[in-house]
């Protein structure tokens, strides 16, 4: 990034904070590096170490009551936007004793996430791609359907950013999956499959861990599943797709926040985003307070839910 491009703000705005943070603020390794340019490596890694409850104020940054957060030098834009984005979904570690959970898709215009045989990479552009990267690092576990892993045999891995792999969690209730898929056999990053609670007491593919999870209407209970998850210690978690697995977190009122990355294609048929049960009336529709995010030439609507 030039030099000429920097911009000298030294606070986040205060619209970025969720309700409630109580933060920080000064500290000497901040005051040391005064002057000294906020770099959007120096932001990247800061968030990274919020995200896993760590304050390291040799990055430049602090977390500020007021503003969100605090630098004692210039920011470069590159700093700024991730600040924007991402200090939203970092900074609640250590203050919420449930699970933190974000769920994301990549839709085209009409809605759909991939053709009707699962053909789905890619929908979205490499900048939300890079996003879905970004979010695999900051959260302690990605979760993902069997119908994805069927389809996509993903890797859930961190490629594209700098940071760590997630655990990896795949959600086969009835046990369909066979034990070739790279989640269970690559080893880049340990995996869990959730099942039915009466599968459970087969051994996982690969040897991954089971979690048993309980019924809950004509699919599992996902508060079971998140509480099993923070027994192990992973509590914040991202929930990657696909539509179907994405709308069960949803109609079970499981989300703190839903990303959909709207790109500019229409697929016209395929698989749905996200679908939930029939309502009569638009007031009994969901309505999360909303920002748009450009990202390439798609748009990524951050939908915040709860008080
Ligand atoms: N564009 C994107 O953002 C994106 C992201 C991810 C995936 N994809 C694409 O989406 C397609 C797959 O999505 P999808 O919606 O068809 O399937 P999916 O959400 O990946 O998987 C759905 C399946 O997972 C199991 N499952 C998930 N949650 C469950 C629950 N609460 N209770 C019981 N079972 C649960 C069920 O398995 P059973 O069927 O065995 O009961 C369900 O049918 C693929 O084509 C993939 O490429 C797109």
């Amino acid at each position: 990034m030039a030099a000429t491009e920097r911009v000298p703000p030294h606070a986040g705005p205060a619209r970025t904070l969720l309700s409630g943070q109580k933060r920080v603020v000064s500290h000497p390794a901040l005051r040391a590096r005064a002057g000294a340019v906020v770099t959007a490596a120096d932001a990247w890694d800061w968030l990274l170490a919020l995200a896993r409850g760590v304050q390291r104020p040799a990055s430049g940054l602090a977390l500020d009551a007021a503003h969100g957060w605090r630098a004692e030098g210039p920011v470069e834009p590159d700093a700024l936007a991730l600040l924007d984005l991402y200090l939203p979904l970092c900074a609640l570690r250590g203050q919420r004793r449930s699970a933190y959970v974000i769920a994301h898709l990549g839709q085209s215009l009409d809605g759909r996430i991939a053709t009707a045989g699962g053909a789905s990479h890619y929908v979205t552009g490499p900048d939300n791609i890079r996003h879905l990267h970004r979010l695999r690092a900051l959260f302690d576990a990605v979760v993902v359907g069997a119908g994805t892993v069927a389809l996509d045999d993903p890797r859930l891995t961190v490629r594209e950013v700098a940071g760590p792999n997630p655990v990896r969690v795949v959600i086969d209730a009835r046990r369909r999956l066979d034990a070739a898929r790279r989640v269970f056999t690559d080893g880049a990053a340990p995996s869990l499959l959730a099942c039915a609670s009466p599968l459970a007491g087969q051994a996982g593919p690969g040897g991954v861990g089971v979690i048993g999870v309980p019924p809950l209407g004509d699919g599992l209970c996902m508060r079971s599943l998140l509480q099993a998850l923070a027994a192990r210690g992973l509590k914040r978690v991202f929930v990657e797709g696909g539509g179907v697995t994405v709308s069960r977190f949803l109609e079970q009122g499981t989300l703190d926040r839903l990303q959909i990355a709207v790109a500019p294609m229409i697929i016209g048929s395929g698989r749905p985003a996200v679908t939930l049960p029939p309502i009569e009336r638009l007031e009994l529709s969901v309505r999360p307070r909303v920002r748009h995010v450009a990202m390439g030439a798609d748009i990524l609507f951050d939908c915040e839910f709860g008080g």
